[in-house]
């Protein structure tokens, strides 16, 4: 595994890769996955995806400034570079882009990437920017590592949809593969944000991913179940536990994030649906969701 700190020489690095294996008459196929560190299993399984599909993976870890809004937790953000590097290892990752704030930003970027409409809703209408930041960096991170393949959690279902369109409206060429959300044993998302809370808050959250289930088994069983009785689930369950704020509680469509007519029967909607949630446990936003498609609520 090899560790880069600065752009070019990680650019160099996968040139000379690249035309290593194209005179040996082998196309080198690169899979990327880009993190802000803190690494756990949800991060291992896109690694795992990413090294089953290509024939070298590439690692990002970069706690991005920008897409922190300026009372969120960037200063604090968990960070742990020996255990980050001993999971990379363990996955068979070969190249680890680990760039520092200057790298990345040199001087304040004049040149922003945003996506119109899909950053609206969810986490784009709790933390204004915060999109425009990660379409940014992640433009610029595709652009260093030119991977075949990039892989995203749909622990972050907004983030993929936005990526997703990003790359189709800019003509990007790599593959955005979706990957499916890890969970602890009792259901609870992992996050790196997870180290933030106290053992009773951690209870607390379990919260989200139980209420999520609920309302996915609502939406499953109950033939006339319409939008607006899911969300009332929704939020029924997450405000049955007394620590527990939210922050939003929402059905829409996937990928388009269209909302959905609260008395439209769900069964009804052609698709994918995404059930999503975001949820304060004392100073900890936590996010989660499901994605059902029609055939599974028909
Ligand atoms: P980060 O929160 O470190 O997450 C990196 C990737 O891991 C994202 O694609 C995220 O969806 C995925 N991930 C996190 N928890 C997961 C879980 N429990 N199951 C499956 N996948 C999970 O997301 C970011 O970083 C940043 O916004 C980034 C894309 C790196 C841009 O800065």
């Amino acid at each position: 595994m090899i560790v880069f700190t600065e752009i070019k020489d990680v650019r160099e690095h996968l040139r000379a890769e690249r035309l290593a294996a194209a005179k040996e008459g082998r196309e080198l196929k690169v899979g990327f996955v880009p993190t802000m560190g803190y690494l756990h299993e949800g991060h291992a399984s896109l690694l795992r995806s990413a090294r089953m599909d290509n024939d070298l993976v590439v690692l990002s870890i970069f706690v991005n400034p920008i897409q922190f809004g300026p009372h969120e937790d960037f200063e604090r953000y968990p960070r742990d570079s020996d255990k980050d590097m001993a999971l990379a290892k363990r996955e068979g990752v070969d190249i680890v882009f680990l760039p520092s704030v200057n790298e990345m930003y040199p001087q304040p970027t004049k040149t922003k990437v945003q996506v119109a409409e899909l950053t609206d809703h969810l986490c784009g209408a709790a933390r204004p920017g915060h999109f425009d930041g990660v379409t940014t960096v992640v433009s610029k991170l595709l652009n260093i590592v030119a991977p075949d393949r990039a892989y995203f959690g749909q622990k972050d279902a907004q983030q993929v949809a936005v990526v997703a369109q990003m790359v189709k409206d800019l003509n990007m060429d790599v593959e955005i593969v979706p990957c499916p959300i890890v969970r602890e044993e009792d259901g609870l998302a992992l996050s790196s944000r997870n180290v933030y809370l106290s053992p009773e808050e951690r209870q607390s959250a379990l919260v989200i991913s139980r209420s999520l289930r609920q309302a996915e088994q609502v939406a499953r069983e109950q033939e006339e179940a319409t939008a607006e009785d899911i969300v009332a689930e929704l939020v029924r369950t997450i405000e049955s536990e007394p620590a527990a704020k939210i922050d939003y509680a929402e059905i829409r469509r996937f990928p388009s994030l269209e909302s959905i007519p609260g008395s439209m029967r769900v069964k009804d909607v052609e698709g994918k649906l995404l059930i999503a949630a975001a949820v304060m446990i004392g100073t900890t936003r936590l996010i989660d969701n499901v994605i059902l498609t029609t055939e599974g609520v028909k």
